[in-house]
């Protein structure tokens, strides 16, 4: 069977990188697919948060979800704290996983930065909970934006040493899904930094719930190059834009490329259309298209938020289906690595 699961964490503004680069393949995986979608404050915890704030971008971001188009009564929409399961079977894969493979991380040296030991020992082994949230399910898929291939392929590596060392054939290898044409959205003001929640800079993003006259100052603002706009020239055969030109032009190449996912349209009809374009005219054509996206969303973002008993009851019901999918998993693990079940 086909599960997909996938995770945000509440750690602060949802913008555009999120929505392109996962939720918004979330919301067309669903006809296919049994989803599991995941609001994962026990990861936003590795880092400190202020307790009142979690508890409402928890909120946030189940309303984003709902929002953009998930369809909580099919699928299941939770946050992680509330499934045991997932630090049960976190406390199995720290036994399992290597300090080798988690010294690799590259996202925890970027996080810690260079006071490493002063980071928490959650922030080290955050990649095994990502492992357990996926695992708990026994979940086949995951989408995710392309900075978190290295935590699936680890997720991968930590199923098959665990089947390996207990000698069953228990979890799937899951398949990461990193979709459409906006897997890595830059930052607006640097083409060589990921749009993030955690840059301090406000006009580095564009957030989910911007109203329309700040995502038009912002990518009024977005760095650009005095160049027009290029043409199809710059594709390669299979129609994604050749490395050497992105890295000569990345401000400009991470706005079309935010361009054709927003529009849902290849890369080529996008250059297409506004090939030797200067940038103002195109920057417009891109606020037009973001604050109808954003715009819609936005709204029911807030409606959703004005109600939060809604929101809460979708979460508690989300969780208490989770639990009965996962549960059993882990009793199944507790038999399989040995612990006494009287
Ligand atoms: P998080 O909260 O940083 O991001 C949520 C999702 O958004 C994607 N994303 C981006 N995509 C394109 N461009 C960007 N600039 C950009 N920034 C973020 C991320 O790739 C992600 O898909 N560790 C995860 C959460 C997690 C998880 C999981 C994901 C916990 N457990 C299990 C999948 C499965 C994280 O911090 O995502």
């Amino acid at each position: 069977m086909n599960r997909i699961f996938s995770g945000v964490q509440p750690t602060g503004n949802l913008h555009l990188g999120n929505y392109l680069g996962a939720i918004r393949n979330w919301v067309k995986l669903q006809d296919r697919f049994e989803c599991i979608y995941c609001i994962v404050d026990m990861h936003a915890i590795t880092v400190w948060q202020d307790p009142a704030q979690l508890r409402a971008q928890t909120r946030e971001v189940a309303a984003a979800f709902l929002a953009a188009g998930i369809d909580a009564d099919r699928h299941i929409v939770f946050n992680q704290s509330q499934v045991p399961a997932h630090a049960q079977l976190a406390w199995v894969f720290n036994c399992v996983a290597r300090i080798g493979w988690l010294n690799r991380m590259t996202q925890f040296k970027e996080k810690a930065g260079k006071d490493r030991e002063n980071a928490s020992a959650g922030l080290y082994v955050y990649p095994n909970l990502m492992a357990a949230d996926i695992l708990a399910y026994k979940a086949t898929h995951v989408p995710v934006g392309e900075d978190q291939k290295q935590h699936l392929e680890l997720a991968r590596d930590i199923a098959q040493k665990f089947n390996n060392d207990y000698e069953v054939d228990f979890f799937p290898l899951p398949e990461p899904q990193i979709l459409g044409t906006a897997t890595r959205v830059m930052s607006l003001r640097d083409g060589a930094k990921k749009m993030s929640k955690s840059d301090p800079s406000d006009y580095s993003r564009i957030n989910m719930t911007d109203d329309a006259d700040t995502v038009a100052l912002k990518i009024r603002k977005a760095k650009t190059d005095p160049n027009p706009l290029p043409g199809p020239e710059v594709l390669r055969a299979d129609g994604t834009v050749d490395p050497g030109a992105e890295s000569a032009r990345p401000e400009a190449f991470n706005l079309l490329g935010i361009y054709a996912a927003l529009a849902d349209k290849p890369a080529r009809a996008v250059l297409d259309e506004f090939a030797g374009q200067e940038f103002s005219a195109f920057k417009r054509a891109l606020t037009d298209l973001a604050v109808a996206t954003l715009g819609e969303m936005g709204g029911e973002m807030k409606r959703l938020l004005a109600e939060p008993g809604h929101v809460d009851s979708v979460l508690r019901q989300g969780a208490e289906r989770a639990r009965a999918i996962a549960g059993p998993i882990m009793a199944e693990v507790e038999d399989i690595v040995g612990y006494l079940r009287p």
